[in-house]
């Protein structure tokens, strides 16, 4: 188990290149996080190549990243080469690479490319490094709501799939499916500040639901 090395073959061969910033992210951040000063440290996990970087810099935040994909974490330092030590290349799964504690960590879709067991490792790992008080914003966990819950292959535990062979999934290994009740139960111990499921009905190319969380906890 662990990071899916999916990631690296997708990065490598040039694909899932995002480059701005996710206006999700971008709107929660805004919402909950504008208190935090410039001197705030902020680890993202699962950057890929950087999409939401610019945003972070943009705030004056200190900005750190923990990436399984040295491809992806390769082209976030070429851009942002000011980031070279920032960006480390680990599984979150096994380590978070940093001492020193954060103001807020934030994940958009990374996460949710585990398994059940994997995301509460991660999660023990990110609330020991958070501050009292501290934030994690959640972007685009995928919802069981979603056309692909039923779609792939079985993995290790029910909410997962792995091995899709074609969509927005196609080649990116696992993937982890939530609804409101096992989102409480895998952050249970943090205050709830917002959760929301945004539900898309596709009408094309082809007809689909889509479906993803977003959300924001506090440590207390
Ligand atoms: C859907 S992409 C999102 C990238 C970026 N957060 C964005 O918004 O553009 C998921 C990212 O999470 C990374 N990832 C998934 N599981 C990981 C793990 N266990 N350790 C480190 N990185 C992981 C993948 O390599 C990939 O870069």
């Amino acid at each position: 188990m662990g990071f899916s090395p999916e990631w690296e073959r997708q990065f490598s061969s040039g694909a899932h290149l995002s480059r701005w910033p996710w206006s999700d992210l971008v709107s929660l951040c805004r919402r909950h996080a504008r208190h935090l000063p410039s001197e705030a440290r902020i680890l993202e996990l699962g950057c890929g190549v950087g999409a939401n970087i610019p945003f972070f810099l943009a705030q004056g935040w200190r900005y750190f990243a923990v990436e399984g994909s040295a491809s992806a974490a390769a082209q976030a330092a070429r851009d942002f080469p000011m980031l070279q030590d920032a960006v480390r290349v680990a599984d979150f799964t096994a380590e978070l690479p940093f001492s020193g504690a954060f103001d807020l960590v934030v994940d958009r879709a990374a996460l949710t490319h585990n398994c059940e067991r994997d995301i509460r490792l991660a999660l023990a790992r990110v609330r020991e490094c958070l501050v009292p008080g501290g934030l994690y914003i959640g972007v685009d966990w995928f919802s069981t709501r979603h056309a692909d819950y039923g779609r792939g292959a079985a993995a290790e535990d029910a909410w997962t799939r792995r091995d899709y062979e074609q969509g927005a999934f196609g080649g990116v290994g696992r993937v982890h499916f939530s609804d409101s009740g096992h989102l409480r139960d895998l952050f249970a111990g943090w205050e709830w500040l917002a959760m929301e499921e945004k539900t898309i009905e596709r009408f094309a190319p082809e007809p689909a639901t889509l479906a993803m969380w977003s959300f924001v906890v506090r440590k207390p």
